[in-house]
Order: structure tokens, then sequence, then C-alpha cells
């Protein structure tokens, strides 16, 4: 079988003689709008249900034509930049050849192409995956590997191995961060409260809430150097564990380490060692999603590198599958394993298109030093990202890595979010693409979560037109 993969050369010419970005015509073209009503006939998305009244209904109006690398081109033949990586999922750029040749290659030696029913049969592609995946983390050889697809499965996989393991009934979990749209992960989320209004019939009311890591939105002190530790010491340990629900009956605690979607904000290194503190305490199985977070972005491979603070189980997905094939994963530490009762299960995955893209990926790390790149390049946006915070209506930039983002607000109280949309327009119209976060009413942030392929001239002309924006 041939793969006709499109790369960066295939558009050379257009793109030598118009440069990147290129707006045609003003977003959205006449060819996009119509895609736009044809889709909203025929597809539904989540954007599309949520914002009802809007004109286009998804963040940005973009139709795709063709991507490759870290540009975009949309039906009405505009180039764009993309700053946001779709969501992380194109961390190695967008159809990117070498992965995809040499995963195709890994298939070819195992004997298996494609989807097979990996759960259920015992594969050596499997086994020398997840040899490859679990040699990237620390204390590897501790873990195993459940392979599933969405981001979402892989939570509840942990959920559920967490409470068969303990035989106890409650989770605890942290404001806003976010885990999915499956009932299980939904359940743990306390991010918007139309979620809880429009499901609170099917979410478990086993689910007990603690205040996140979210320093920026911090309730308890308003600078994080006077962080007097309230929202484990006052609020986890004296309210939620002694009013709400005994420690005993906790199963677990899931937390992101890094707030991706709801604040993009690195926990800090004691808020996780008292997480894990009272879990060893209690035998509660402490829980990290690293869906968003994990495998490079944030300049390690995982996030919980940085605070040296070893969960009993992490998981996480987007470009887990090296942007091949959808790949999920809960790492799951051998003695929970041994003893879990009742497990969970997926039909696709750990599919060999997408453990062969894994695979691909991780080798295409190593020889490209990925892991420098996305720190050097972080460093780039970071310095440049730090002297737009004399704009008028820039309260923050934060992040490490390739994991950042603006935060626009007049100050801690009150975020610019109608600001936050008008900015994130004009930076489209101008051939940027971003995507916005934010929790609850925080919904302020535009991210910069570029891939870590995407050539630097580019990264330049994006930071160069979105400080021309913000600037204004
Ligand atoms: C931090 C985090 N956790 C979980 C998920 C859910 O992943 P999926 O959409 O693949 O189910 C996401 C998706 O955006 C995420 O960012």
């Amino acid at each position: 079988m041939e793969v006709n993969l499109m790369s960066l050369n295939d558009w050379s010419e257009d793109l030598q003689v118009n440069g990147v970005p290129y707006i045609n015509t003003y977003p959205p073209g006449p060819y996009s709008l119509d895609k736009i009503k044809e889709a909203k006939k025929y597809v539904t998305s989540y954007w599309t249900g949520k914002k009802k009244d809007s004109e286009d209904g998804w963040d940005l109006p973009l139709t795709v034509k063709k991507v490759a690398n870290s540009l975009i081109e949309d039906v009405d033949g505009n180039v764009y930049i993309d700053l946001n990586a779709g969501i992380s999922t194109a961390n190695f750029g967008y159809n990117n050849p070498e992965i995809w040749i040499r995963a195709q290659e890994i298939m070819n030696e195992y004997g298996v192409l494609g989807i097979f029913p990996s759960n259920d049969y015992n594969l050596p592609l499997m086994i020398d995956a997840s040899k490859k995946l679990l040699s990237t983390v620390p204390n590897g050889p501790e873990y195993r590997v459940h392979y599933a697809c969405d981001g979402t499965e892989a939570n509840e996989a942990a959920i559920k191995t967490a409470v068969s393991f303990t035989g106890r009934g409650c989770v605890v979990s942290f404001m806003g961060s976010f885990f999915g749209r499956t009932m299980g992960s939904l359940s743990c989320m306390a991010q918007k409260s139309r979620d809880a209004d429009t499901f609170r019939s099917l979410r478990s009311s086993n689910v007990y809430f603690a205040e996140g890591a979210n320093c920026p939105n911090c309730i308890f002190c308003d600078h994080p150097e006077d962080c007097n530790g309230y929202c484990i010491e006052k609020f986890l340990k004296d309210r939620v564990l002694t009013h709400q629900v005994s420690p005993e009956e906790v199963a677990a605690f899931i937390m992101e380490p890094y707030t991706t979607g709801g604040l993009m904000n690195p926990a800090p290194e004691e808020f996780l060692k008292s997480a894990r503190e009272i879990c060893d305490d209690y035998g509660i199985v402490l829980i990290f999603d690293e869906i968003q977070s994990g495998m490079g972005r944030s300049g390690k491979m995982w996030v919980h590198e940085h605070h040296g603070v070893q969960p009993d189980i992490f998981t996480s997905a987007k470009s887990l599958g090296g942007g091949v094939s959808p790949l999920s994963a809960a790492f799951i530490r051998d003695e929970i394993m041994e003893e879990v009762p009742a497990y969970h299960g997926s039909t696709y995955g750990g599919a060999p298109i997408s453990l062969a893209g894994n695979m691909a990926a991780l080798e295409y790390m190593d020889k490209h030093r990925l892991l420098d790149r996305v720190r050097d390049l972080g460093n780039v946006i970071g310095k440049r990202a730090s002297e737009w915070e004399d704009y008028l209506n820039v309260w923050q930039t934060r992040g490490w890595g390739l994991l950042r983002a603006v935060d626009f607000r007049e100050n801690k109280n009150n975020p610019m979010v109608e600001y936050k949309s008008q900015i994130q327009g004009e930076l489209f119209k101008e051939g940027i693409v971003t995507m916005s976060a934010g929790q609850g009413r925080y919904l302020s942030m535009l991210r910069l979560i570029p891939s870590f392929t995407i050539p630097n001239e580019h990264l330049e002309i994006g930071l160069d037109i979105f400080e021309k924006v913000i600037s204004k």
C-alpha cells in the first residue's frame, strides 16, 4: 500500500509566492460559509451544541482544506499559522511524513495493520510499545499501561481502577480541571456549572470537590508569593475531608498537575506533595491527568517529573498516537493492577496503528531532540510574552515549555472575556489560529501551544502578529 503524504514541500510553490500566513479572502470566506451551513445540517459538534445562538458555532469559523506541520489552509485558500497545534493533538506537526512512514514500517514488522481488538488478545507490538513508552516515565518499570482512544476513556479507566482496587465509593476532585465528557470524567469536573446543571441526574453524587491549584484565581491569597497553602490545609483537610467525606471512604484524588484548558497553570510543588502525603496516609489512589500537558509539552516528557511527585495512576492522550491515530493511556502502578478485582476495557484501545504511531513518535522525539526544542521555543514565547504584560489588557502570561497562555483581564477579578474573543477574531483575520481557555467566568485566555516542529520563522511571524494585534 502506498501512502501519499502531504508535506510542506507540496505547498512550497504557493508558500514561496505568497508567504505565510496568506489571507486571500477575509475569513470566513464564501466557501467556508457554505460549508459551515452544510455542517450544521449534517454533523453535530460539541461547539455547535453549546453555542446555539452563534453565527458559526465553533471557537473559530475555520473549515479546513489541508494541513501540514503548523499550517492550515481553509477552503477559501487562506493559509493560517496554527498556534494551537490542534489542541495539542499535533505536537509533531500535522501529517508528519517521517512519523507516518515509520509507523507503517512498524505495523509491517509486526504483521498487524490498522485496527485489531488489541485489548482482547496478546500482541507483541503492544508489549514492545509499552516497554518503549514506559522507558520515558520516571520509575517506568513500576507501571503497566492500559490503552484506550480518547482522554476521557483513560480517565474512566483510572477512576474505575481506583474504585475497584480500594473497594471505596468516593472520589475527591479539584475544581477547575477538565477530565472529559463521559459520565465518570464529567462527574469529576467542576469547571462550568452548565455541565453540572444539564447532567445532574447522571452525575455521581459521590464526588467531592476541593480547591485545585488554580493559583491565578486563588480564593485564599492575592499573590502566589503570599501562598499560605490554605487550599490543602484549610479547605481539603479541614473542610472536605472532615465535613463532607471521611478520607477512609475516598478511593482517589483526581487532578491535573498542570491545569491546561482551565487555567494553564502548573501546580506548585508543595500542593502536589501535600496531596501525595494525604493519599499515602489514607490509602487513597493519586491520579494525575496529563492528557494535554504530557508527552513533552511542558518541556519534560511528563509534568510530574518537574515536581518529583509520583502518582499512582496518570493518564495521557492528545498526541500520544503521534498524530497518526487516536491513542490514550492510563499508566497504572503494578501493585494496583495485581489487586484489581474488576477492570475496564476498550475495543479499539491500543490498535496497532495507534501503537505504531506512538512508537514512531517517540523515536522521532529522540532523533530530533524535541524536548530541547520544546524548551528553546518555550523560552522564545516566554520572553516575548512577558513583555506583553505591559500592555493595557494583558493581565498575565503564564506557562512552561510550549504550554502557555495570555490572560486578558483588567485585574485578577475582572476577566475580559469579550475582549479576548475580539482579539481571537482579529488574529484569525490576520491568519493566526488560537484557541481560548478558562474556567467558570474566567474564560479570558488564549492558548499559545504550537507544535514542537513549527519552523522558527513561522513561530516568529505568529508572535509578531499576536503582538501587533494585542498592542493596538
Ligand atoms: C486535561 C484534559 N483531560 C481530559 C480531556 C479529555 O480528552 P478527550 O477529549 O480526548 O476525551 C481533555 C481534552 O481536551 C483535556 O484537555
